[in-house]
């Protein structure tokens, strides 16, 4: 069980609540990290010493496949100890407030604690409040540091850069966490991104941010390098936004024919769920160009690396 080849490093950051926050140096360090935490996951024993004898609380209070088991995986195979936590069945059903659980569960002397919540900002309130360190795992449609941190390590893996590239995002752009972090990542690296969907889904002033907005998807395609689709948030919709899933599909659904506007090594990413055959094709979720299970993979190196760097800053040895 030999610890991985891990450059040193300095570290002092106690949370990572989200992208907004990360210096671009901050952003290569946790990729160059990541990378040396990679090669854990091909081993035959899938497990290193580097984050014995801490321990680290995931608290979910919304639905997860990726985020939640990736974390669990990524602190098993870093020796960690882990105490899953869910709402339903807690004390909270009993009235108890989200800040004084907090402060029983850090009671038990967690090392980290990743929350993701329904309400943004959830995870910066208790970053404020905890003496643990806290990893936002998607608050509300606010942010998702380590799904934009991931794309970007499976961009660079096949790009070799995130600097000049076209990244082309469409969808649910108003009510996507992911979207908002791949946001602040991409455009503090030097990428040009674009954002496209319907109207109704486009949030006011996005430009704001550093993007080009397209509401035509061919247009918005054409030259891409990489594409990311993103999944429509029904459950995040008040009323429906658009007049049928065949219509959006029509419209904004990414299928071989369209993805040909794109550049011919283009690579298309979602982070899942997928709504196959509402926002893309089986043909394109399943196809060559596709790096989604990559994606998904790359979760477990890369939050691997952000719980090493977070524990360096509980040490005080960062
Ligand atoms: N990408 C993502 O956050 O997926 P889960 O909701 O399954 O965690």
């Amino acid at each position: 069980m030999s610890e991985p080849a891990i450059p040193e490093v300095t570290w002092t950051r106690k949370d990572l609540v989200g992208i907004a926050d990360l210096s671009v140096e901050e952003i290569e360090l946790i990729l160059d990290t990541a990378d040396s935490f990679q090669e854990v996951s091909q081993r035959s024993i899938k497990k290193v010493p580097t984050l014995r004898g801490k321990t680290v609380l995931n608290l979910f209070f919304e639905p997860s496949t990726r985020t939640r088991s990736s974390f669990e995986l990524a602190e098993k195979r870093l020796s960690a100890d882990a105490l899953n936590f869910s709402g339903s069945g807690s004390a909270l059903s009993k009235g108890e407030s989200l800040i004084d659980t907090a402060r029983n569960l850090e009671a038990m002397a967690p090392d980290l604690v990743i929350i993701r919540h329904q309400h943004p900002g959830v995870p910066h309130m208790l970053a404020q409040r905890l003496e643990s360190g806290v990893i936002n795992a998607g608050d509300g449609a606010h942010e998702h540091p380590t799904q934009a941190l991931l794309d970007a390590f499976t961009i660079r893996q096949h790009k070799g850069r995130l600097a000049g590239l076209a990244v082309t995002i469409v969808g649910d752009i108003e009510h996507s966490r992911v979207v908002r972090s791949n946001i602040h990542l991409l455009v503090k690296m030097g990428a040009q991104v674009t954002v496209a969907g319907p109207r109704t889904m486009m949030p006011a002033a996005v430009e704001k941010l550093g993007v080009r907005v397209s509401y035509d998807l061919d247009e918005a395609l054409t030259d891409a390098d990489v594409v990311m689709m993103l999944r429509v948030q029904l459950e995040r919709h008040g009323q429906s936004l658009f007049p049928s899933t065949r219509e959006y599909f029509q419209l904004f659904g990414l299928t071989q024919a369209r993805l040909a506007q794109a550049k011919d090594d283009a690579i298309v990413m979602h982070p899942g769920p997928m709504n196959r055959g509402v926002e893309i094709s089986s043909a394109v979720a399943d196809g060559k160009t596709s790096v989604i299970l990559e994606q998904v993979a790359n979760g477990v190196a890369v939050r691997m690396a952000v719980l090493y760097l977070l524990s360096l800053a509980q040490q005080g040895d960062g």
